[in-house]
């Protein structure tokens, strides 16, 4: 019944998405990274990389922390999550603004991103993007590579007149661990020093072969300043997005994770939630990471009250208990018995995690949609 896709699984073993095709290759299984194996198989790959193999059990795939078991027919399209990478002051927030048609920048604490933030544009085809912006020092690494996790394209931001720095090398990396596809932006060719094709020849150097270099990764240059080339970057997304076909089923139990969280003085716990597979509604008990809650109300990326969220939609969550962490799995549940329950579930997670260096194991795969 459990079924993963290759990229998944990469994700959460942290192997190259590449390699498990080719392993999977060499076992008599030609598939993709976007296409799913069963959960045999997958314990069969976990077994050849060398990890630990602990399997699911019923009660925790039942209290919905299992991952993606739709069936086919409940599948529909869903709007590509983006999330944009790069190193610091290559010019992240200013493309998502750009793109945005709105000025987050200024507004921001010294021109640093102090969060993860995360909209939805919609294209002139009414087609949707959903976007993730991360902040750029070092120390958020990990949540990073957390944003990477809940990604199904990366835009990899690189700054013409600076080149490939720690910070583009790592977001390589973690984009390739995840097994998610690259989009190259070539920022700030305004610039009188812009040089474009070093950019690519550095690329080339880590193993990312843009399209101008006769790889299949599509680079784009850009001006976030003078806002050039946008269409042609959004056109790119949109292209990747169509091959990747991808699909959630929005009728069931909203599944998300949560990419953002804060306390708010007046309104309580807020958490921003990226709704990955079914429709959060107002009133639906749910567990945040090890806190519950019910949903009192939600606000959109423009600041408007709704009533519900669907698949790649991120919406602000009120009602929360407690303020969850960034990257904790937000689900769903029948009943406030059941939420508890859940919650101190992944309570007794949370401490065994910390008590012993856990191996990577298929029962932390399965168990989280981080
Ligand atoms: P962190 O969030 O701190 O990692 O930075 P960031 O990657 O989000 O960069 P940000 O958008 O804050 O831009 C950094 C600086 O580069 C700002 O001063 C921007 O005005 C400038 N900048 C961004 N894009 C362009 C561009 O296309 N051309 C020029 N000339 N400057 C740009
Ligand atoms: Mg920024």
């Amino acid at each position: 019944p459990e079924a993963i896709t290759v990229a998944d699984l990469a994700n959460r073993m942290a192997e190259r998405g590449a390699d498990l095709v080719k392993a999977l290759f060499k076992m008599g299984m030609p598939v993709t990274l976007t296409q799913t194996i069963d959960q045999d198989t997958a314990e069969l790959l976990v077994t050849e990389f060398g990890h630990n193999i602990k399997r699911v059990s019923e009660s925790d795939i039942e209290i919905g922390i299992s991952g993606d078991d739709d069936a086919p027919e409940t599948m529909q399209p869903r709007s590509p999550v983006v999330t944009i990478m790069g190193h610091v002051d290559h010019g992240k927030t200013s493309l998502l603004d750009a793109i945005r048609g709105a000025d987050v920048v200024a507004g921001e604490a010294g021109g640093i991103t102090q969060h993860i933030g995360a909209y939805q544009v919609t294209l002139p085809d009414k087609s949707k993007i959903s976007f993730l912006d991360t902040p750029g020092h070092e120390a958020f690494t990990e949540m990073r590579a957390r944003g990477a996790n809940v990604t199904d394209i990366v835009i990899l931001v690189v700054a013409a007149d600076d080149g490939l720095k720690p910070q583009t090398i790592e977001a390589i990396n973690h984009t390739k661990a995840a097994g998610v596809p690259m989009i190259v932006a070539i920022n700030k060719i305004d610039k009188p020093e812009a040089k474009p094709q070093k950019v690519r020849e550095e690329l080339l150097q880590h193993e990312v072969i843009v399209e101008q270099m006769g790889g299949d990764v599509q680079d784009v240059e850009v001006s976030a300043m003078q806002k050039t080339n946008l269409d042609k970057l959004l056109e790119a997304v949109h292209l990747q997005a169509e091959i990747l076909e991808l699909k959630a089923n929005p009728d069931r139990n909203a599944e998300g994770t949560v990419i953002e969280s804060k306390l708010d003085k007046g309104r309580g716990p807020l958490a921003t939630v990226l709704i990955q597979r079914g429709t959060l509604k107002v009133g639906d008990v749910f567990v945040a990471g090890a806190s519950s809650g019910k949903v009192r109300a939600m606000i959109d990326d423009k600041g408007k009250q709704v009533k519900e969220a669907g698949p790649s939609v991120p919406v602000e969550v009120l009602g929360l208990s407690a303020v969850p962490s960034a990257g904790d799995p937000f689900t769903v549940v029948d009943n406030e018995a059941r939420a508890r329950e859940v919650a101190a579930y992944r309570q007794g997670v949370l401490d065994k995690q910390r008590t012993t260096a856990a191996p990577v194991s298929l029962e932390n795969m399965f168990a989280s949609h981080a």
